[in-house]
């Protein structure tokens, strides 16, 4: 049998400023609507940018399985896309691994074909709510079956014809919109979605790219279906991994770092304004725009941190990175407050309860409510952390490791490639010292 193996890695503090000038892998969303978008084009795509990781690779493989031809080589993608209509039926059930927004775009898309499918996922998928993305679907005519309890495995039933639905979305969620958008490709008449609060609206400026434009007037879009015509896309580096390397330069003395080519699309990059609330010292430089979507370089510098009340507006837009400001809310002085979170309980993990428990270890003072958190800041201490396998609080912890007062253990660290293939090459490359040791468990 094969030994089942979990990474830890021992992070000792910082021992001197991070500099350097460096680039983040691929954005994450973007990468995986590029393979999806581009399966569903008429014509062969090349994109650039791509991010290799194993969410992006559980979307490759499904499309695979139903008959997309694809290569990939580091970060240049080329996807032979089938139309519309053109995939076929999958040999077995697809299994989208740890990835949620496969799950859920992948369910609008299904919903349309003519033949059915299973989906199902690991441990953590399994566990993630479905029927947001199960009910309004069957209201489209669809029959998409889940479990009992609203979760994967979900059954795919082919052959149904979609109707369009005006619908207003019961949570602000960029993967309920995109299922529902997708499915709404397949669907007769327009599909009209109202948004409790902006989302990432990278499926929106994804399909006009591929020559479907959405129409939004206030929090309401509106989508006729037309064929998806393949086109070249250069994807910018993803803001949410940048996030973790501007709170590490925030809270390192003498820290100066540079991350060029960052995604800052406006429904994505409000952890700079929450950063900057914080006091952090961020600058902005080479705005571009590329395949619809902007991209600069982002400067930090080190300079101490202040605890804020985070305000809720941007709370939807920020939602990926809570991981990365609880790390800097733990290096700030006074009080770090946020609320109008409930929908961080069900990410990979339940980051509020897995951020609370790993600080406390480290000797702050952390308080937990059902939609959020309060973090006395201050300076973590030495101690032992677990990451819950998930990928975006197993790198919270390592930043915050890095000006704590001694050493942290942070376990279960494999899933990090879900997002971020070369996190430790990344940090090791503006100057920290890890080091990192496979432990065995039985
Ligand atoms: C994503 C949307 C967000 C985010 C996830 C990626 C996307 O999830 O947390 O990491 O690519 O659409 P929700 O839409 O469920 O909030």
């Amino acid at each position: 049998m094969e030994q089942q193996r979990r990474l830890d890695y021992l992070i000792h503090p910082a021992t001197s400023a991070l500099q350097g000038r460096i680039q983040v892998p691929g954005d994450k969303s973007i990468s995986h609507r590029a393979v999806i978008l581009g399966a569903l084009a008429a014509g062969a795509s090349e994109c650039r940018g791509f991010l290799d990781s194993a969410d992006t690779r559980a979307t490759m493989a499904a499309l695979r399985q139903m008959g997309v031809q694809m290569s990939l080589e580091g970060e240049h993608l080329c996807v032979n896309g089938v139309g519309l209509h053109g995939l076929s039926a999958p040999p077995a059930a697809l299994d989208l691994g740890n990835s949620g927004t496969s799950a859920r775009l992948l369910l609008g898309v299904l919903a349309g074909q003519r033949f059915s499918t299973t989906l199902c996922g690991d441990e953590s998928l399994q566990r993630r709510p479905m029927r947001r993305v199960a009910d309004p679907l069957n209201a489209m005519q669809a029959e998409v079956q889940i479990t009992p309890d609203g979760a994967l495995p979900a059954r795919i039933t082919g052959n149904r014809r979609l109707r369009a639905i005006r619908y207003e979305l019961p949570v602000a969620s960029a993967q309920l919109k995109s299922a529902l958008l997708l499915a709404g490709l397949y669907a007769e008449g327009e599909t009209v979605l109202t948004e409790p609060a902006p989302t990432r609206d990278h499926t929106e400026r994804m399909l006009a790219h591929f020559g479907c434009p959405i129409a939004r007037a206030g929090a309401q879009l509106r989508l006729s279906s037309r064929p998806l015509q393949a086109n070249a896309l250069q994807i910018p580096g993803d803001i949410s991994s940048a996030a973790f390397l501007l709170v590490a330069a925030s809270i390192v003395p003498g820290s100066d770092v540079l991350i060029e080519g960052v995604g800052l699309n406006p429904t994505r990059h409000a952890v700079l304004e929450i950063l900057r609330l914080m006091g952090a010292d961020l600058s902005i430089d080479n705005r571009v725009e590329a395949s619809g979507e902007p991209r600069a370089d982002l400067r930090v510098k080190y300079r101490p941190l202040q605890g804020i009340t985070i305000p809720r507006a941007l709370v939807p837009v920020a939602i990926d990175e809570f991981p990365a400001i609880m790390a800097a809310a733990a290096h700030a002085r006074g009080e770090t407050v946020l609320h109008g979170a409930a929908e961080l309980r069900v990410k990979e993990s339940d980051r509020i309860a897995a951020l609370a428990a790993g600080l406390q270890n480290l000797g702050l003072r952390v308080a937990t409510s059902p939609d959020g958190l309060r973090v006395q800041g201050g300076r973590p201490d030495a101690g032992v952390v677990h990451s819950y396998g998930d990928h975006r609080i197993a790198m919270a912890f390592a930043i915050t490791a890095l000006a704590a007062t001694g050493p942290v253990t942070v376990q279960d660290c494999k899933n990090i490639d879900t997002s971020f293939p070369g996190f430790i090459r990344c940090i090791q490359q503006i100057g920290w010292e890890i080091s990192d040791k496979a432990v065995r468990i039985d």
